[in-house]
């Protein structure tokens, strides 16, 4: 790889020494065990993360953490993985979507559970990061889906990131977050589902109620039987090369009912990789079959 004298000389002024191969050696398995595929770009960023990494553990170099990373049952390997996932995410990000769940997916549920009487619905937010999207999910459940107090509804949410669902699970926020809620669904809510005190804002106990947070990597294989009526994966398949993606979604398409949704992040078009899906909404897929 030809760097510019600039790269160069950063490189020289690093606190470790960060080689081609130790790279190569850190794309691969985070590439292997994740799906994330690191793109040459990503060197500083990796440098970044990872260093951080080395100072807590006193190594002298990324030869030897790499070496301590040739074992991926330890218990670094899960630091290391969690050093290098993406996290960002926000309370009602991609509005559209929520809008969706509320102008025709809560409907239909309503309709079922009046017409046919059914009462399970389940919901899935796979990737949820720091809790933002399945707590949005559930916020919306509760203002708009009449059903929800005489039916079994839950939301499973998951994450690779064990440090992150530590989080999601604590779900308590900054109180500049409130500003991310839609102030029509607050007042719905009549003040009852967050509660905010000094620069804290924190779930309340029936919005917490609705979700259960697992840790669960995308790639390996998939404890629940159950099917879902709606998957709402977004803004982490953009970290995944076209097979990764592909695989992954054949597998959302086994766990979704028909007649069920699949939210999809804004650049994670589904066009042309399953034809048995309607777009109905911006990135949100209908399973036709
Ligand atoms: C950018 S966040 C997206 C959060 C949320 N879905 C949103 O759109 O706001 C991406 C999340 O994907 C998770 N992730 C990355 N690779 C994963 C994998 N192989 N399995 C499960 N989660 C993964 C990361 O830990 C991170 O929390």
């Amino acid at each position: 790889m030809v760097l510019s004298t600039l790269q160069a000389k950063n490189e020289e002024a690093r606190e470790y020494r960060f080689t081609d191969r130790d790279f190569r050696v850190i794309a691969d398995l985070v590439h292997d065990k994740a799906g994330i595929a690191l793109s040459d770009e990503k060197r500083n960023l990796v440098y970044g993360r990872l260093s951080k990494r080395l100072r807590h553990l006193q190594l002298e170099s990324f030869r030897d953490y790499c070496a301590l990373l040739e074992d991926d049952s330890s218990e670094e390997f899960q630091d290391f993985i969690n050093a290098l996932t993406t996290n960002h995410t926000k309370f009602f990000r991609e509005a559209h979507h929520f809008i969706h769940m509320k102008d025709v997916f809560l409907p239909q549920l309503d309709a079922e559970a009046k017409g046919a009487g059914r009462s399970k619905f389940r919901i899935w937010s796979a990737a949820c990061s720091s809790g933002e999207e399945p707590y949005s999910i559930a916020l919306t459940l509760m203002a708009y889906l009449a059903a929800l107090e005489k039916c079994d509804v839950r939301i499973l949410a998951t994450d690779l990131d064990s440090n992150i669902l530590t989080k999601a699970r604590n779900a308590e926020y900054s109180h500049s977050q409130y500003s991310d809620l839609p102030p029509k669904l607050l007042n719905r809510l009549s003040g009852k589902a967050v509660s905010v005190s000094g620069n804290k804002m924190k779930m309340g106990d029936d919005v917490r109620r609705l979700v259960t947070f697992r840790q669960l990597n995308l790639l390996s294989p998939w404890p629940m039987d159950g099917i879902f009526d709606a998957i709402m994966c977004r803004n982490v398949m953009i970290y995944f090369d076209d097979e990764t993606k592909e695989k992954l979604v054949k597998r959302f398409d086994r766990q979704l009912k028909v007649g069920g949704y699949l939210y999809t992040g804004h650049a994670e078009s589904l066009l042309g990789v399953l034809d048995n899906y309607k777009m109905v909404g911006r990135t949100v897929y209908e399973k036709m079959e």
